[in-house]
């Protein structure tokens, strides 16, 4: 059996010969974030970086929808995801056809779409965003009113910061996120006084609202960083914690948290033979290759 020493020299040495690079978001596990990566980061981050790369191969530590994302900014280059499994619960929650009865329910009003969803929803939306950039993305609109899908309890966290502009939503939820409770976080400031609660804002209102902070898993991860808080709790997936305290040995992490099964999908075993034989290409149909990459540029225009 190979230890996980030896997966790791040959994911290096592998990425060497295909010039490969190895994109991983905040909720991979240590051994993936700390070792492996070139790149770590929040969705926001992995789509601009995506972009950035003058590597042949990209391989996504991550689900699904960011390695569809990663291909549409990079239609030549090969993007590989180590198992194809790895979906989300939001991506599931709407399809194209959703969107196209909602635009004939509200004609002209613009169709925000979450980086969470698929290649064909992307197309039929004016515009993405991400938790990092959801304000600046509808504030650049200009309009009264938009459709923000498919994530419920994001873009009502959205709408309580911008009252002046009317938020249509859908009711996707994130799998993770939606098990927290606000009595969660009362548990947690009793058992931990002085502790500082940052929450991700795909939990619901009602959660948000009792957490000191609220942003995406970079926004979060910057905080404890800058702000340097003795004790902080991060409600969310339950790697995000361990990634973010291996960086400020300072700070006491609590860890209440949710696991991410299509997250947790990925390891360094499957990454390895991801890049031993080529597997498994992630490919966007041609007909939506355009319409959803113009979605994407679109927001990473949007400046935050
Ligand atoms: P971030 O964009 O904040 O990293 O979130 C992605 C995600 O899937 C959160 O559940
Ligand atoms: Fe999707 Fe939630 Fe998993 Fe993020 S944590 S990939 S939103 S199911």
């Amino acid at each position: 059996w190979a230890t996980m020493e030896d997966d790791v020299q040959a994911i290096l040495d592998l990425k060497r010969e295909t010039n490969a690079v190895i994109l991983a978001h905040n909720y991979q596990t240590p051994e993936i974030f700390h070792t492996v990566s070139d790149i770590v980061g929040d969705s926001l981050a992995l789509a601009r970086e995506a972009v950035t790369t003058d590597a042949d191969v990209i391989v996504m530590a991550g689900v699904h929808f960011m390695a569809e994302t990663a291909k549409l900014l990079n239609p030549d280059k090969t993007v590989l995801i180590p198992d194809m499994r790895a979906g989300c619960s939001l991506a599931d929650s709407i399809t194209a056809e959703d969107i196209a009865l909602l635009r004939q329910k509200y004609p002209g009003v613009p169709v925000v779409t979450y980086v969470n969803t698929s290649a064909e929803v992307k197309a039929a939306s004016d515009i993405c965003c991400t938790s990092g950039n959801a304000h600046a993305v509808i504030r650049s609109l200009g309009v009264p009113r938009v459709l923000m899908l498919p994530d419920e309890y994001l873009a009502q966290n959205v709408q309580r910061d911008i009252p002046e502009v009317e938020i249509l939503t859908w009711a996707g939820h994130c799998e993770v996120h939606e098990q927290f409770t606000p009595q969660d976080i009362r548990d947690m400031r009793e058992a931990y006084p002085g502790v500082t609660i940052l929450a991700h804002p795909e939990c619901p209102p009602e959660v948000v609202a009792e957490a000191d902070y609220a942003g995406s898993t970079a926004n979060m991860s910057d905080f404890v960083a800058n702000k340097k808080p003795a004790r902080v709790a991060l409600i969310t997936e339950c790697s995000m914690s361990d990634n973010v305290a291996a960086a400020n040995p300072e700070t006491e992490f609590v860890k209440p948290c949710n696991l991410c099964p299509h997250m947790k999908r990925i390891n360094l075993k499957n990454i390895r033979s991801a890049l031993e034989n080529m597997e498994h290409e992630v490919i966007v149909p041609k007909h939506l290759m355009a319409p959803a990459r113009r979605a994407v540029e679109r927001m990473l225009e949007v400046r935050n």
